[in-house]
């Protein structure tokens, strides 16, 4: 019977998901303490769902993710989809930067097979502690034959959010995944994974030849600013920089005058917005056009960034050009 169940290869990194409790006080806790094995075997029944092989490839709180880690994931995914005796593929991570992993692997990874990040809002250690149940659904969703040719799946809490849109909301609540601009791709229910529409067509860029991304900053727009962030940025030699503008994309007169000075020096300037939610499109409170400015359109600005890092490690960075990747779907 086991050796008729499908094959799920789980690459780990840590989280919260792998946290144990620390008595620095009475919620504390360290993210990433608790083997991806140790998860796994945890949880009731998998194995009867799958069988699992299980990779440590980092043991980190996702604050601390870097674009090594993501080539190793990227590289691993890439082999793993190769391999016929794999069905389907797991990453742990934590919740704080999984919408920026999940985005990149799914710009970089050209497989059908499904691919599914998971996390968890409470530590191994919690009383009611959400690791496993997300486990346990993520596999589910992993192992089912309508999750093919998605990209990158996030599964927590019943639900399932693709890698373009989805973004963490809550601090805390275990509900905190939402995609604001879409809506989630499916559920989690009794039955199993219901899926609300077929595959959507994506773009996929392939694994960058560099294992480094080349660097872009994001420039937080507020009231009463001035352009010092983004001469900081310039000046330390970055070759992007993603506005998380205010409404619209939009920042105050002496910000966009040094954001458009960017452009003339061959930095690619985007323009996203704080708002976290809704699209920025172009020229409409912006001469974009003229500025030479690129519009995110639904990309929040974590997401452009990993976008624009991508792209440009593609050696795309023509205005036009990096403008019609963000108006295609990811
Ligand atoms: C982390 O992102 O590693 C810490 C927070 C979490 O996983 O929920």
């Amino acid at each position: 019977m086991a050796d008729t169940l499908p094959c799920l290869a789980v690459l780990a990194t840590g989280g919260t998901i792998a946290g144990a409790a620390d008595p620095r006080s009475q919620a504390g806790y360290d993210a990433g303490r608790i083997s991806g094995a140790s998860l796994i075997a945890a949880v009731p029944g998998l194995d009867r769902l799958a069988r699992f092989s299980t990779e440590q490839v980092a043991a980190i709180g996702s604050q601390d993710m870097t674009d090594a880690v993501w080539f190793a994931l990227a590289v691993r995914i890439r082999a793993l989809a190769a391999d016929p005796a794999t069905d389907g593929i797991l990453v742990i991570h934590g919740t704080d930067t999984m919408e920026e992993t999940a985005l990149f692997l799914s710009l970089v990874s050209d497989t059908e097979k499904p691919v599914v990040m998971v996390g968890a809002m409470r530590p191994s250690t919690a009383v009611s502690a959400d690791g496993p149940a997300n486990l346990g659904e993520a596999a589910l969703v992993a192992t089912a034959p309508q999750a093919r040719g998605r990209g990158v799946l996030v599964v927590l809490n019943d639900t399932i959010h693709g890698a373009a849109d989805v973004t963490k909301t809550s601090t805390t609540a275990l509900e905190t995944f939402r995609s604001p601009n879409f809506g989630p791709v499916g559920a989690v229910t009794p039955n199993g994974a219901v899926f609300f529409a077929p595959p959507a067509a994506r773009t996929v860029y392939g694994l960058p030849a560099q294992a480094a991304l080349p660097p872009v900053g994001i420039v937080f727009a507020h009231a009463g600013m001035d352009a010092a962030p983004v001469a900081a940025l310039v000046a330390a030699g970055v070759r992007g920089i993603v506005l998380a503008g205010v409404g619209d994309g939009n920042a105050a007169t002496p910000v966009i005058a040094a954001l458009a000075a960017a452009v003339k020096a061959g930095i690619v300037v985007v323009r996203a917005s704080r708002a976290g939610a809704g699209a920025v499109m172009r020229n409409i409170e912006i001469d974009d056009d003229r500025l030479g400015f690129i519009a995110a359109g639904y990309y929040n600005p974590a997401k452009a960034r990993v976008l624009l890092q991508v792209l440009l490690a593609h050696g795309i960075a023509d205005a036009a050009g990096v403008q019609r990747a963000f108006d295609r779907p990811a």
